[in-house]
């Protein structure tokens, strides 16, 4: 069933068009991969869709965000406040923006419980040290009493899910989760933060450049390219057929051994910037099998191989040799 489904998001700040038409399902217990290069607008997608836009003066000019059958876009700041942390709980890349320098970890956690659940001080407590030992937090009580300067990265970034997870929310967005992290604790909180999404029943949208995590974690992915939709499809089906020339560059960017955390590298060129976005297929600059249509028509995202590919050559490109996943 699906619980969130993004529609034709488009978002200005400014003159800036950063997001155009994005569209996506992510259905309750699945795990959705938001991949892209730096830029392409995965963390506006989350802030879209956490309604944080206003933050940063942005706002959705156009499209839906259905949560639950209801139209996020049209809730009041007040409406959104409920929602937000209860039911949609959002990890970002630092774990500094979740926690408060001046109070204990685990207050910060039970202050979630006891806000969205009206939890007892004493059942929140025991609810958070519980939440801390499930994600593996050695010595939870003594970790519970201690500030974050007191923590490494990655035991914050472990408080900052234990706080997601401490509203029972039904949507978890996860922005780069591990990203800040050194490259031997990013598998294990990842491995952490996924199985206690699998356990529960959760949908987790997991953003993220490394095509390695979407390999190994999600169940479906939508590929995002200068602030548009390129494709998206089952994560079997995209690693085995994929039917944009950028997925296929970023799966060839996948280094070869045991699809290990790695990064973009490889893709010719850059990103294009947001205010200086080439004319039809944005990716046209960089896709070696780019024709004269594809710098004057934007190439409509129209269903190929049982996914979505905006690309006018999608289905005529041939077969990959596709990375396999699992
Ligand atoms: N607060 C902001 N103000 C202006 N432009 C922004 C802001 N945040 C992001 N952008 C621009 O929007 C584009 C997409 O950004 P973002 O969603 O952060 O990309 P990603 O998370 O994929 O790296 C980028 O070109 C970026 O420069
Ligand atoms: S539409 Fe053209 S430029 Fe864009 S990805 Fe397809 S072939 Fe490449
Ligand atoms: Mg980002």
């Amino acid at each position: 069933m699906t619980l969130l489904s993004v529609r034709d998001l488009s978002i200005t700040i400014g003159r800036m068009q950063p997001l155009d038409r994005i569209s996506f399902d992510l259905a309750k217990g699945e795990i959705l991969g938001v991949v892209g290069e730096s830029g392409s607008g995965k963390s506006l997608t989350a802030m879209s869709v956490m309604g944080l836009l206003p933050l940063i003066r942005g706002r959705i000019s156009s499209g839906q965000v259905l949560f639950d059958g209801r139209d996020l876009t049209r809730l009041k700041e007040k409406e959104y406040r409920a929602l937000r942390g209860r039911r949609i709980a959002l990890i970002t890349q630092n774990p500094m923006t979740s926690l408060d320098p001046v109070l204990t970890v685990g207050s910060q956690i039970d202050q979630v419980a006891r806000l969205h659940l009206g939890l007892a001080p004493a059942e929140a407590k025991a609810r958070s040290i519980d939440l801390m030992q499930q994600l593996r937090i050695p010595e939870a009580k003594a970790v519970h009493d201690q500030y974050p300067h007191q923590l490494s990265g990655g035991m914050k970034q472990r408080i900052v899910i234990a706080m997601a997870l401490a509203a029972d929310p039904d949507l978890i967005i996860a922005d780069e989760p591990t990203t800040a992290l050194d490259v031997t604790i990013q598998a294990q909180i990842m491995q952490i933060l996924v199985e206690l999404v699998r356990d529960r029943g959760l949908a987790l949208m997991l953003i993220t450049h490394d095509m390695g995590v979407v390999a190994q974690t999600c169940d479906r992915v939508v590929v995002l390219y200068a602030g548009r939709v390129a494709e998206s499809n089952t994560v079997a089906d995209i690693f085995a057929a994929p039917q944009h020339p950028y997925t296929r560059a970023l799966i060839g960017c996948i280094p070869r051994e045991a699809l290990q955390p790695g990064s973009l590298t490889g893709i010719p060129g850059m990103v294009p910037n947001v205010l200086d976005y080439p004319a039809g297929c944005r990716f046209h600059p960089r896709c070696a099998l780019a024709q004269p249509v594809c710098a004057e028509t934007v190439p409509p995202l129209a269903p190929a191989e049982g996914g979505l590919a905006a690309c006018h050559f999608a289905g005529e490109i041939a077969p990959a040799k596709g990375v396999r996943h699992g």
